[in-house]
């Protein structure tokens, strides 16, 4: 019983919270969400968060993994250069972000490396047109974290596209939130749908969507679409689910 109401208890002061923080979000223009969204999210790319970082660096982003021309989708503060900045297989890199308030977090991070062995551009384009970059120009893509705030169905128009730039052959690796399993998770599924408004004003559109459901629709366009449910290390309850894999084109 003690522990119900304490579940409950801190359920009702987060609801609390995000609301409040919503309306104060709301209040606010574009410039200065994007400002704050981008200091947020430099607060929370922990780079000493050891589970979070093996799941970036050992399992998606192996050296092996990434290489030749790459381009990454939502580059965000640059948190992935912890496994990228040595990785000699990189022949160039892009990042399509359109948030410029990032800009100034992605090359302080960077900067702690005296010698990146490949050119690094910043695009200030969203990915669901990618016109700057030449269709067949790209080894690898990498997406980490970006879809759930991209909304419908522009999700499908981002897929199509990383397929219009990757080369034959080519891969995009990515690792994405989704939503709770109704049946496995019923709380955790109604406490999303209950806070997906605030949650998507305060978190750059993000919402609890079934991401994979993106991912079988490019069954027909890419020649492989495999990726495997995955535990996210956040002491968040409500956002521990996502999904890792890749897509070759
Ligand atoms: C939650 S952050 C994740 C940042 C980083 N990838 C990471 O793993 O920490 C989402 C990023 O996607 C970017 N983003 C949002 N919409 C986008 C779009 N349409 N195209 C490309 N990037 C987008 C945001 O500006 C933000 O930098």
């Amino acid at each position: 019983m003690g522990r119900c109401v304490k579940i409950l208890f801190g359920s009702l002061s987060i609801i609390v919270a995000l609301i409040a923080i919503g309306i104060a979000y709301l209040k606010m223009n574009d410039l200065y969400r994007q400002k704050l969204f981008a200091r947020f999210l430099n607060k929370l790319s922990d780079p000493n968060n050891t589970a979070m970082m093996d799941i970036r660096c050992n399992q998606l982003l192996k050296h092996s993994n990434v290489k030749g021309q790459v381009l990454e989708i939502g580059s965000g503060t640059g948190i992935n250069f912890l496994c990228l900045h040595n990785n000699t297989n990189i022949q160039s890199y892009i990042g399509i972000e359109p948030n410029i308030q990032m800009y100034s977090y992605f090359y302080d991070f960077i900067k702690q490396w005296d010698k990146i062995p490949y050119e690094i551009h910043l695009l200030n384009d969203s990915a669901t047109d990618m016109h700057e970059v030449k269709s067949n120009s790209i080894d690898t893509v990498i997406m980490t974290l970006v879809l759930c705030s991209i909304p419908d169905p522009l999700p499908e128009k981002v897929l199509l596209e990383v397929h219009r730039i990757l080369k034959p052959g080519g891969k995009f690796i990515f690792f994405e939130h989704t939503s709770a399993n109704y049946e496995a998770d019923p709380f955790i599924y109604g406490f999303q749908r209950m806070i997906e408004p605030v949650w998507a004003i305060i978190g750059d559109g993000c919402r609890f969507k079934p991401i994979t459901n993106y991912f079988d629709a490019m069954k027909n366009v890419y020649s492989k679409v495999e990726y495997q449910h995955s535990d996210m290390p956040t002491p968040l309850f409500f956002i521990k689910d996502a999904v890792k894999g890749q897509l070759i084109k």
